[in-house]
């Protein structure tokens, strides 16, 4: 499973990119807007820092405005993916832009119908909201699994970006159904990372070997 950050914080793709750990970027208006910085600049650099695929939103309604504002986003580098919303005038941009061969992140899926359709209409990605799902009391993984089910049956290229992602345990369940890319709020990785007894485990061996050094002199 790829795993994706769902952020526009440079900070923290730098962080996690230095790991070893980012498969691409996914951002969206709100994202940007948090940072508060010139959005160009900071869409520019993310693509720079990242080698895999940056989702870039479009911020237009309507099919001409998103095309005209797909083009210009993919300006900024051949690993950009255009982030169009799951309406009428979105599907219609996804089908032009994915046959001029820029890749499209149908974002805003909240059921199985719509993904379905967003498939049909040439996506690269799905991205299915769980976390949003989960706020209304319904079951956000339950739509991964389905949507997994639909595009193995008919054997969909699209790929199934799980978002809107709250904690590790929504990471292990689309891990389990077999979603292809997981994007990840930075808190929710650093989660992730952690372990209890990871750092109690880690405490002790540093205690016994702080004993031996100093009952020997003897250093690594
Ligand atoms: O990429 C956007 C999506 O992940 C939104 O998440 O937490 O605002 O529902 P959230």
């Amino acid at each position: 499973m790829k795993i994706f950050l769902d952020t526009a914080n440079i900070e923290s793709i730098r962080k996690f990119n230095d790991m070893g750990l980012l498969d691409g970027i996914t951002t969206n208006p709100s994202l940007l807007s948090k940072e508060g910085r010139n959005p160009k600049e900071g869409m520019k650099e993310i693509t720079e820092i990242i080698k895999g695929d940056v989702s870039l939103e479009v911020v237009s309604t309507d099919y001409m405005g998103m095309i005209t504002e797909g083009k210009r986003l993919r300006e900024y580098g051949n690993n950009v993916v255009v982030k169009v919303p799951m309406t009428s005038d979105g599907l219609k941009a996804c089908k032009t832009l994915s046959s001029d061969g820029i890749p499209v992140n149908v974002t805003l899926i909240f059921s199985p119908n719509q993904a379905l359709l967003a498939a049909k209409s040439g996506a690269k990605y799905v991205s299915p909201f769980i976390g949003r799902l989960d706020d209304i009391g319904q079951n956000g993984m339950n739509l991964i699994a389905e949507i997994k089910t639909i595009f193995s049956n008919y054997d969909f290229k699209t790929e199934i970006l799980v978002a809107s992602v709250r904690h590790p345990i929504h990471v292990v369940d689309a891990a389990k159904i077999g979603a292809d890319v997981v994007t990840l709020p930075p808190a929710v990785l650093d989660k992730m990372l952690k372990h209890p007894l990871t750092d109690i485990g880690l405490n002790s061996f540093l205690e016994d070997w702080k004993k031996l050094h100093e009952k020997t002199g003897i250093d690594i």
